[in-house]
């Protein structure tokens, strides 16, 4: 089956820094790829070429495509409904059914009348995750889609894209979270310093991203929040 996006030996360059180095990564149907690595390690940038957002590189049919960019809050005085709907743009539709879906699917159909910018932060991240669902794109690129939720929600969060991963669609999650990305993910990408360190399963990703964090592997007792 062809990747879905894909990028092959490409090298991007901002300003005068290579910040992707000779990177090729591909995500195909069915997949949660999690994205992880340092901060400046190149993620962001990974997940804009793949949204076709840096120069030179092939920008996708945003009807199959959707990007959720890292600091994605809105100071718009518009309701979540209204922000939800965006993702129906690219259809030039008005179709109600999947902007419903969108807030059902991201739990927060109960603040559609809010005003975007007067809910919380975390609600405000599902209700931009929402109008990625509401795209019904086949592939989505989620720059941090646990950032700012509680530990239950993000792992809620990581079930759903899990789930959608699973009913094939591909999806690629940037995560701080190690173990949400060790838990949840088919394959655990790590990248440092603008290069892929390693591509792997989650069961071999945790070395991987100790050496890309300068931090050691070891065995925490300590009890700790775990979904039930
Ligand atoms: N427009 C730009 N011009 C020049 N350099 C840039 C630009 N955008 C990002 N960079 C640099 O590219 C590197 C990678 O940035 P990127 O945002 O992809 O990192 P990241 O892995 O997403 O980090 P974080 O975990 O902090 O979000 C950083 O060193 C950053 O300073
Ligand atoms: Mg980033």
């Amino acid at each position: 089956m062809q990747p879905s996006v894909a990028l092959h030996h490409r090298t991007i360059r901002l300003g005068s820094r290579v910040v992707l180095d000779d990177v090729t990564f591909a995500v195909a149907p069915g997949a949660l790829v999690a994205l992880c690595g340092p901060n400046g390690a190149g993620k962001t940038t990974l997940l804009r070429a793949l949204a076709g957002l840096l120069p030179g590189c092939a920008r996708p049919d945003p009807r199959h495509v959707a990007y959720v960019p890292q600091g994605a809050h809105a100071a718009w005085g518009l309701t979540v409904a209204q922000v939800v709907a965006l993702g129906r743009i690219p259809h030039a539709d008005a179709a109600a059914a999947p902007v419903e879906r969108a807030m059902e699917t991201c739990g927060i159909a109960a603040l559609r009348d809010a005003r975007i910018d007067r809910i919380s932060g975390g609600q405000a991240r599902r209700a931009m995750l929402a109008r990625a669902f509401a795209t019904e794109a086949d592939v989505l690129l989620l720059d941090e889609p646990t950032a700012d939720l509680d530990p239950a929600a993000a792992h809620d969060v990581m079930c759903l894209l899990r789930r959608t991963a699973e009913d094939g669609r591909a999806v690629v999650a940037v995560s701080h979270a190690i173990d949400l990305a060790i838990g949840y993910a088919h394959r655990v990408v790590v990248l440092a310093g603008g290069r892929i360190l390693a591509d792997v399963a989650p069961d071999q990703a945790l070395d991987a991203a100790a050496a890309a964090f300068g931090m050691r592997v070891g065995i925490d007792p300590a009890p700790r929040l775990l979904p039930y």
